[in-house]
């Protein structure tokens, strides 16, 4: 089991305070603290292997460029991937939007095809393909959810036919927390011929996620979502489907030649490196294989596990206060998110309050509106969400704070 009282030294942003009181974050859902490995990994690759990678000859470029593939290898193995079927990005937004303008630029969306994607993505999981079905013709269909923001199952299946191109969801809701039957809505894809991306920013952080296992073709991910550094992502994309793929954008790095015969003649490179023009970020690719490796040691499965206890105590307890909760009242349809109001509390005063206790938690709509309109949340809701540092006795403070709130507006 995870002891978290142990891992906290290894963070230096949890001993931070704010008006005299020890930090409370519970905003992981939008970004994660860093230990202390992977600051040093950073760090040290700028002192120790700082060059471009893929290009010089001498040791300190080589240098660059093994801590770079081997960066690539770490995260892969991590995900059950090959490491030629990680392309770096620089977070879970750049990698759909590189999945959705390379389907468009290979010509396998036009006005015969559609797109199926659902309610409850975030943003970022729903403009890319709004974007390429405009510039495609393509049909965007949208399958619905319940009053608890779980995927009507039923729906989707019904609007996935032979013309849809590809099926993109959430593996687990920023929103909620509910957690999608991924290799289920994958088989569902495949069996009609269509591909199967999985928006992973909130499942691989949190749970034990093997491409494999979903049977996607492209899954998505941030590295400063789980203790990376921020401008890091993977696009995985499962090798039979990439090497058939034209990439979006192209320039340095995605050509081993060019001839000039009358026109342009490229000679690409393979994928990867096809997929990742100009200079990527090495230095955010070194820091996230470091985080990947902290994150294998204290093992995904405990993480999941800890977290849902987490989940479980302010659950309860929220349930002795006059709260709305969004989502399912069960834990264990949930990873480790819980988004609530406080009855006749404005959420950012709410959150503001919470801020003056030094307790950190996310405000707003959280990137997926359309959600949070169907849940009738349209004017916000306050969300905390866990990671694996965060204890027991912080979601007591959060509860006793929330408490002592909901006493003031009694009076
Ligand atoms: C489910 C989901 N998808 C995509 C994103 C976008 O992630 P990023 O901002 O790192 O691109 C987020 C971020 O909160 C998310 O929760």
């Amino acid at each position: 089991m995870l002891d978290p009282g142990k891992l906290r030294g290894d963070f230096p942003a949890l001993s931070l305070t704010f008006h005299g009181k020890s930090l409370v974050y519970l905003d992981n859902a939008a970004t994660t603290q860093k230990p202390y490995p992977v600051i040093r990994a950073v760090k040290e690759f700028y002192e120790k292997k700082y060059a471009n990678v893929g290009r010089g000859i001498y040791d300190l470029a080589l240098a660059a460029t093994n801590a770079y593939e081997e960066a690539r290898r770490v995260v892969a193995g991590f995900i059950g991937a090959r490491p030629e079927e990680l392309i770096f990005t620089s977070n879970t937004t750049n990698s759909i939007n590189l999945a959705a303008y390379s389907l468009l630029a290979s010509g396998l969306l036009d006005r015969g095809k559609n797109i199926v994607t659902s309610l409850m993505e975030h943003h970022s999981n729903l403009l890319p393909w709004y974007r390429v079905a405009a510039a495609s013709g393509a049909e965007l269909r949208l399958a619905g959810v319940d009053g608890k923001g779980r995927l009507l199952m039923d729906e989707l299946e019904k609007m996935v036919d032979e013309n849809t191109a590809v099926v993109a969801v959430s593996h687990v809701s920023n929103v909620t927390g509910v957690v999608n039957p991924v290799a289920e809505i994958c088989r569902v894809a495949h069996e009609k011929g269509a591909l199967c991306l999985v928006d992973g920013a909130q499942s691989v952080p949190h749970l034990p996620v093997r491409v494999g296992e979903i049977g996607a073709d492209f899954l998505a991910f941030s590295g400063h979502k789980m203790m990376g550094p921020m401008g890091i992502g993977g696009l995985y994309v499962r090798s039979d489907v990439l090497e058939k793929l034209a990439p979006p954008f192209v320039g340095g790095g995605t050509v081993r030649d060019v001839e000039i015969n009358g026109d342009v003649e490229p000679l690409w490179t393979k994928p990867p490196h096809r997929f990742e023009a100009g200079t990527p970020n090495v230095a955010g690719a070194v820091g996230l294989a470091e985080a990947v490796r902290y994150l294998s040691r204290v093992g995904p499965g405990n993480v999941e596990a800890h977290e849902k206890k987490l989940v479980e105590a302010l659950l309860e307890g929220l349930r002795d206060l006059n709260a709305v909760i969004y989502g399912p009242e069960d834990p264990d349809e949930r990873s480790g998110i819980v988004t609530f109001n406080l009855r006749g509390m404005a959420p950012h005063d709410l959150a503001a309050l919470l801020s003056d206790e030094a307790i950190a938690v996310r405000s707003g709509l959280f990137c997926a509106a359309p959600l949070m309109k169907k849940l009738g949340g349209e004017s916000g809701a306050v969300r905390a969400s866990f990671y694996l540092y965060n204890t027991v006795e912080e979601v007591e403070r959060l509860l006793e704070v929330l408490g002592k709130v909901e006493g003031m507006m009694n009076f």
